[in-house]
């Protein structure tokens, strides 16, 4: 797809399903690599990332199907232990086979992840994290050498929560001598439900979801199956489609579970949201109320739904500040808002937004995932038409462009 153009001012009406979540299947089908045989994963989303985690895994030799959202994995002929560049640069996520490799090889060699466009992303984390577990790391040219014999079970402390570190170094300690202990680890849902898939494994993890995980390491692991939960920032993004056009729709497979904080402020922006049996009914009457946000590790405002509640109260009666406090060059859509007409500044790591009667449509251009969704929106509520380029960032992530049924 090279770009979407829309013509803005029509109130979405009607309902959609969510997918299954992006950043929950991507570890749920690295976690295959631990486990020697045939393992299923359902309701994985069609999107590219997950095709580049499977091009990578097939790399390593696990063997893959793909029957609609099925996948199924042989990981009985695993044959390397390394992530190549070219596997890495284009997804960050691919670091997420180191602590798997290790454990199966004894050793990994795993590309370094490169720049990007929300923030440096350092994985020293993940490093120090392997390193407490035993590992000898060392990183030259380009790529993380890891190596340890047997891995020891430790006592981690994260400096920041991390979603991904937390995911690996829990990969890693699984099947460790003894018991490891990651503190301020990351309480996301999707570091939850790889601690479920990994103890239907065999696993002993203790805790995932409060910030002490516990782990006893077990001898090994054995295949299993698992369903990936619904993707709570597409929901997000979706109730904002509802709310910037003054729209109606009904939400399918809603996940009600872990939404609280993008229902609340979606509610203090004046959009209505209310429970229908297992359905989510989001409208609103064009009017947004100003609305500050904080992103936060979870149970806080998620970063990735930043961009898009930014373009929401673009259009809001009053000021609005929105403070970026997970990732520190997360502000790249802003330039974007601006040339749609919105009146937002920069300073320091918040956004002051002040609200404009309207969003006009522009040319505009994509620059990340999330990113690209915060424009289709504010090209849905813009008057005339709008034109993003780059939407391949799109493509990453969200599983198609959906109809909304009327
Ligand atoms: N950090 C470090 N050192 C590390 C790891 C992280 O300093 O070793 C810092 C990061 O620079 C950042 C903060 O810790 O400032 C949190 O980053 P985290 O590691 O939690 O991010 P991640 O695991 O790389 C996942 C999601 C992101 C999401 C973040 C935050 C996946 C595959 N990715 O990334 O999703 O924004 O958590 O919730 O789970 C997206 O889907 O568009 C996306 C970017």
């Amino acid at each position: 797809m090279d770009k979407i153009v829309i013509e803005g001012g029509i109130k979405l009406k009607g309902e959609v399903e969510i997918s299954g979540s992006k950043n929950s299947a991507l570890p749920v089908l690295v976690s295959s690599l631990l486990a020697d045989g045939k393992s299923v994963v359902h309701n994985v989303p069609g999107l590219r990332d997950i095709k580049t985690i499977k091009t990578l895994l097939k790399h390593l030799g696990i063997r893959i199907e793909d029957k609609g959202g099925d996948v199924y994995l042989d990981s009985s002929h695993l044959e390397s232990f390394e992530a190549p560049y070219e596997l890495v640069k284009t997804m960050r996520a691919s670091v997420l086979v180191l602590g798997p490799l290790l454990v199966r090889f004894g050793r990994a060699k795993v590309s370094l992840p490169g720049g990007c466009a929300i923030g440096a992303r350092p994985i020293n984390l993940h490093l120090m994290g392997l390193e407490m577990l035993g590992a000898d790391i060392c990183v030259d040219h380009g790529y993380v050498f890891a190596e340890a014999k047997k891995l020891k079970g430790a006592r981690i402390y994260f400096d920041t929560p991390t979603v991904t570190g937390t995911e690996n170094i829990m990969m890693a300690a699984v099947c460790a001598e003894g018991r490891s202990v990651l503190e301020n680890a990351a309480c996301e849902p999707e570091v939850v439900e790889l601690s479920v898939a990994l103890n239907r494994m065999g696993a002993n993890i203790n805790g995932a979801g409060t910030d002490t995980i516990t782990i006893d390491g077990v001898k090994e692991l054995h295949p299993a199956e698992h369903t990936i939960i619904p993707d709570r920032i597409e929901a997000g993004t979706y109730m904002i489609a509802a709310g910037i056009t003054g729209g109606d729709v009904l939400i399918k497979n809603f996940p009600f579970n872990y939404m609280d904080s993008i229902v609340m402020k979606l509610k203090e922006a004046g959009i209505f949201i209310k429970r229908e049996g297992g359905l989510l009914r989001v409208t609103a009457n064009g009017n947004v109320a100003h609305t500050n946000v904080k992103t936060l590790p979870y149970p806080g405002f998620p970063t990735d739904m930043q961009a898009q509640f930014m373009s929401l109260v673009s259009i809001a009666g009053g000021t609005s500040v929105i403070a970026e406090t997970v990732f520190e060059n997360r502000f790249m859509h802003v330039s974007e808002l601006r040339r749609m007409g919105a009146d937002i500044s920069i300073e320091g790591h918040s956004a002051i937004v002040r609200g404009v009667p309207f969003l006009s449509g522009a040319q505009v251009m994509a620059t990340d995932l999330r990113a690209s969704a915060s424009l289709v929106l504010a090209g849905l509520a813009a008057k005339g038409i709008t034109e993003i380029s780059r939407v391949y960032h799109l493509d990453r992530g969200c599983a198609k462009v959906k109809r909304i049924k009327a």
